[in-house]
This record gives structure tokens, C-alpha cells and sequence, in this order.
């Protein structure tokens, strides 16, 4: 199980007084330096965390795999295209949203994906999509063009007793086979922490989790280092 970083909130804190500390591509480096096998950014239409600068010195900094998080939208691309990270994911984005709120409707979105997607496809970046557990989503991802789905673990981060989440990892761990025979490279993440990533180690069909806040927020406390460290070891690997 590899682990990809967001370092989006270390852009938060940074923005919180507006100054240069603590740099986003700093974090990026020492992440990598302590394991992470790739790092995500999320650019929003509110550039609330990361902003432009940061992405252009992210992608200079970056030398795993920096994965774009992004809206589906034509600035959004034509910014994904000048920078060329290894990958971008679409994610839904409401300028009201805390966070990402839920997988992106891929339904919805359809008929304008795979022209959406082609140059992508051209520029050699690949494409994530972020959606929930569910076949036909999946099914449209691939149909799309899609090289990657990642599978929304929101849902399993809010449970609250042990049936209940296993309920719910059995909903993503079914999900993670479908994909996997559709020839879909799979992933995971949101809401992921240091309490209940650890189940993840053993879904053999998930190459990866993404993870933010619990690293960046354990982070305050032990050093970004460790804390990725600490979650790698958490997820069954070795930093
Ligand atoms: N994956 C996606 C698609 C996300 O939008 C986010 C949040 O930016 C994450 C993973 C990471 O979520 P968290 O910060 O809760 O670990």
C-alpha cells in the first residue's frame, strides 16, 4: 500500500498569515524524503490553500508523482496542461464546502468527460477520478477514458462502530475488484486517519490511500516526518 501525501493545509497555515512559512514545496520534499510515494495538491477555484505559485514550485519540487486535484473546468485544465503533473483527479468542488463533500457525479458529467479527458490522454497525464464505491460509476469512469479511479472513503470515516465500518470497507473492497477487472488502477482516500487507515493495509486491490489532514494535524505535534513515517507504518510498509 503506498501512501500519497496532500500538503494542502500546510498552504493553510502558511495562509494564515499570508507570509512564505511553512512552504507547501518544503513539505512536499520532506514527505518524499520520509516515504511518500506521491503528493497531492488540490488547486480550487478559491485558492484557499494552494495557490498558482505553489503548483508551479510543487512541480519542480515533486519527483515521485504529483497528483492535481481539480474541478472539471476549463481553467483547470488549461492549468493541469502547463504544469503536467504525472496525474490529475476530478473531484466536485462548491465554493461552500469545508472539504470535498462526496465522490464527483460522474453520471451528470458524462457526455462531456471523454473530450474532457482526450487531452489529457495526449499530454501523457494520466486521470484519476474521485467517485464513490459504486459499479456504475465506475463503469462510466472507464468508459470515459479514466486510467484510475479513486474510491471516495468518506462515508467509512464517519462510521462509527466496527459493524458499521466493516460494512462499508466491504462496499470498497468489492468496489476495488470491479475496477481491477475493467483494468482500472485503483485508489483511496478522504477522511483517512491514524485510526482507522490501518484496515486498508489489507485490500490487496488498492495501490494507494491519499491522505491529508490527519498527517498534516499530526504533524503540528511530531513533525511531518514522522507522521508520514508513522502512517506508513500504520498501512504495513516500511519508511
Ligand atoms: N482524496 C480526495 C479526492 C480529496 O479531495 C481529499 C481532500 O482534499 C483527500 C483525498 C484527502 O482527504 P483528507 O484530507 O481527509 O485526508
Amino acid at each position: 500500500m503506498r501512501l500519497a501525501v496532500n500538503i494542502d493545509h500546510i498552504a493553510t497555515l502558511r495562509n494564515a498569515r499570508n507570509e512564505f512559512d511553512p512552504d507547501p514545496a518544503e513539505a512536499a520534499i520532506l514527505a518524499e524524503k520520509s516515504g511518500a510515494a506521491g503528493i497531492v495538491c488540490h488547486l480550487r477555484e478559491d485558492r484557499r490553500h494552494i495557490r498558482d505559485l505553489d503548483l508551479a514550485r510543487l512541480r519542480m519540487a515533486v519527483t515521485t508523482r504529483l497528483d492535481l486535484e481539480m474541478a472539471m473546468t476549463a481553467e483547470m485544465q488549461g492549468i493541469a496542461l502547463k504544469t503536467k503533473p504525472e496525474l490529475v483527479t476530478l473531484v466536485p468542488e462548491k465554493r461552500e464546502e469545508l472539504t470535498t463533500e462526496g465522490g464527483f457525479d460522474i453520471a451528470r458529467h458524462y457526455n462531456a468527460l471523454a473530450e474532457y479527458i482526450k487531452p489529457f490522454r495526449d499530454a501523457s497525464i494520466e486521470v484519476s477520478i474521485f467517485i464513490e464505491p459504486d459499479e456504475r460509476a465506475i463503469e462510466l469512469a472507464k468508459n470515459a477514458g479514466a486510467d484510475i479511479v479513486e474510491l471516495h472513503t468518506g462515508i467509512y470515516s464517519l462510521r462509527e462502530t466496527d459493524e458499521e465500518r466493516e460494512l462499508e470497507l466491504d462496499k470498497i473492497r468489492h468496489a476495488a475488484r470491479f475496477a481491477r477487472s475493467l483494468g482500472l488502477a485503483v485508489v483511496a482516500g478522504h477522511g483517512l486517519n491514524y485510526r482507522n487507515a490501518a484496515a486498508f493495509a489489507s485490500l490487496s486491490d488498492i495501490e494507494e490511500v491519499s491522505i491529508g489532514h490527519a498527517i498534516i494535524a499530526r504533524a503540528a505535534f511530531i513533525g511531518l516526518g514522522a507522521a508520514v513515517q508513522e502512517m506508513i507504518a500504520l498501512l504495513g510498509g516500511k519508511a
